[in-house]
């Protein structure tokens, strides 16, 4: 089952187009100049918290020093381990405090090899130059696959017949079960998971509706309707896909619930904070929904095997005791299919932003690309250069390229950090120090890094 992970090559000087690192390159018939620090050729790499294998070769295949450590790291070991490193990689138990970057001398970039940032101190990571990537998107597709299941499992009262099964108990009956063809979808939040919930469902033969905030294109018959009210009037199934928003929560509490079909049933797996789960128990007790799934919670415990308990969530015991409600732990994403996408995309953005100066993704910093270079174009250098977000600076720069010939310039600034990526023409490798010194020496410079 399992792939090497595709990272665009470092250790052969020509790549075909196709492979190219940058998105906008166009002719297929070029060939795609691979770039390399010019400062930093032995690039070293800390992958913490088990991040994939399938990463690490991929990695060690583009020529970097890879340090692989089953755990997470303390502040205090960070603090000590980090400045011999250009880059990180963690998942969401280790926390990359400012502490932590400020002594991370040599540190260049960040991958979360998760869904979310929340462990890095990302305004500090930007005001000492380092993006910061994850790979928000990746588990998409399984958390519409558990959705599907759901869908099935709640309208066959499956958990509950499986139960009493598992406990020697016979009852085979149909009232009340119902197959999911004909019935009608609504789905709340229309993006990466709702709409891939949409196109799975019609092919079980549901109808689907969604309500977003934004217009949408629907995809296949979906329709989209004007309001979160209309939805709730005219689904069986309702699912939610809305991040936590101050808008978001609570946004299905009592009134919402009773505006929803006698025998609707309701599925959450975005954030816990998204139902009013006290109004839903109502709900449940007085029959007027036939069942729920929920996947996330208000309050989550941190580690596997701790209690789901009243102590953690007041409710959650009448919660538990209820039938045809399917309680599962956050494992919406939790696939081995959605962790290998998180390591590839994760990889590929700490090799484009090593190599290329890419920073297309990053969480925390303005988002700079350049078209490749090709090869048959002479001498180019790539520079990049971090700096804090003042006027003046772009003339200093340029000041500083006016000798040369720039074929290609792009900058953008994301709060007090900016961003300049130029390609500049027929710059010999002696001349890069003198350029390296005056660009650093600027008054606004963070970090200025050569690519060749
Ligand atoms: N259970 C899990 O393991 C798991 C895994 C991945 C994502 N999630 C959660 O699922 C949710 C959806 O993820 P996604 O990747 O599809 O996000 P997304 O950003 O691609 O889509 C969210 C959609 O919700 C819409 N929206 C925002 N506010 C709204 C409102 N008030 N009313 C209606 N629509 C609104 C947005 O316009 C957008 O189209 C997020 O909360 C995410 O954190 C959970």
């Amino acid at each position: 089952m399992s792939q090497p992970i595709a990272i665009p090559a470092r250790s052969s000087n020509t790549v075909a187009a196709s492979a190219s690192p940058t998105s906008s390159f166009s002719s297929p018939q070029m060939k795609v100049k691979v770039l390399h620090p010019v400062e930093n050729v032995d690039l070293r790499l800390l992958l913490l918290e088990n991040i994939s294998q399938d990463a690490v070769a991929a990695f060690r295949a583009q020529g970097f020093h890879v340090d692989h450590h089953t755990k997470a790291m303390s502040e205090d070991e960070l603090i000590a381990t980090l400045p011999e490193y250009h880059a990180i990689g963690i998942r969401s138990k280790t926390k990359i405090t400012a502490r932590v970057i400020k002594a991370a001398s040599k540190l260049l970039v960040i991958g979360c090899f998760c869904i979310g940032t929340n462990q890095v101190d990302l305004p500090a990571a930007a005001q000492a130059g380092i993006p910061v990537f994850n790979s928000p998107f990746s588990n998409s597709r399984s958390v519409a696959e558990l959705v599907m299941g759901e869908l099935v499992a709640l309208s066959r009262q499956l958990f509950e017949r499986a139960h009493e099964l598992r406990h020697g108990v016979w009852n085979k009956q149909s009232k009340g079960c119902w197959e999911i063809r004909g019935k009608t979808l609504g789905i709340v939040g229309y993006g990466h998971i709702g709409s891939q919930l949409s196109v799975l469902a019609e092919a079980f033969g549901m109808r689907v509706i969604f309500y977003d905030v934004l217009n949408i294109m629907a995809l296949g018959s979906a329709r989209q309707v004007e309001s979160l009210s209309v939805l709730l009037a005219e689904a069986d199934f309702v699912t939610l896909h809305v991040p936590e928003l101050p808008e978001t929560i609570n946004m299905i509490a009592q009134p919402q619930l009773a505006l929803m079909k006698k025998g609707a049933y309701l599925i959450n797996n975005s954030r816990g904070k998204v139902v009013d789960i006290p109004a839903l128990i109502d709900a449940l007790k007085s029959k007027h929904l036939a069942g729920v799934a929920i996947d996330v919670f208000p309050s989550e415990p941190g580690s596997n095997g701790a209690p789901f308990d009243d102590q953690l969530n007041s409710w959650a015991s009448t919660l538990r005791a209820l039938p045809n409600v399917i309680l599962t732990p956050h494992i919406g994403g939790s696939t081995e299919e959605a962790q290998r996408l998180i390591g590839e995309e994760v990889a590929q953005s700490l090799t484009r932003y090593l190599d290329y100066g890419s920073t297309v993704g990053a969480v925390n910093f303005p988002e700079v690309d350049l078209r490749a270079m090709t090869q048959e174009r002479g001498d180019y250098i790539r520079v990049c250069h971090v700096h804090r977000n003042q006027p003046g600076v772009l003339k200093q720069v340029n000041d500083a390229l006016s000798p040369y010939n720039v074929e290609k310039q792009y900058s953008d600034s994301k709060g007090e950090v900016a961003y300049l990526m130029a390609d500049i023409a027929d710059v010999s490798i002696e001349e890069v120090a003198m350029l390296r010194e005056r660009i650093s020496n600027t008054p606004a410079n963070i970090l200025t890094r050569f690519l060749a």
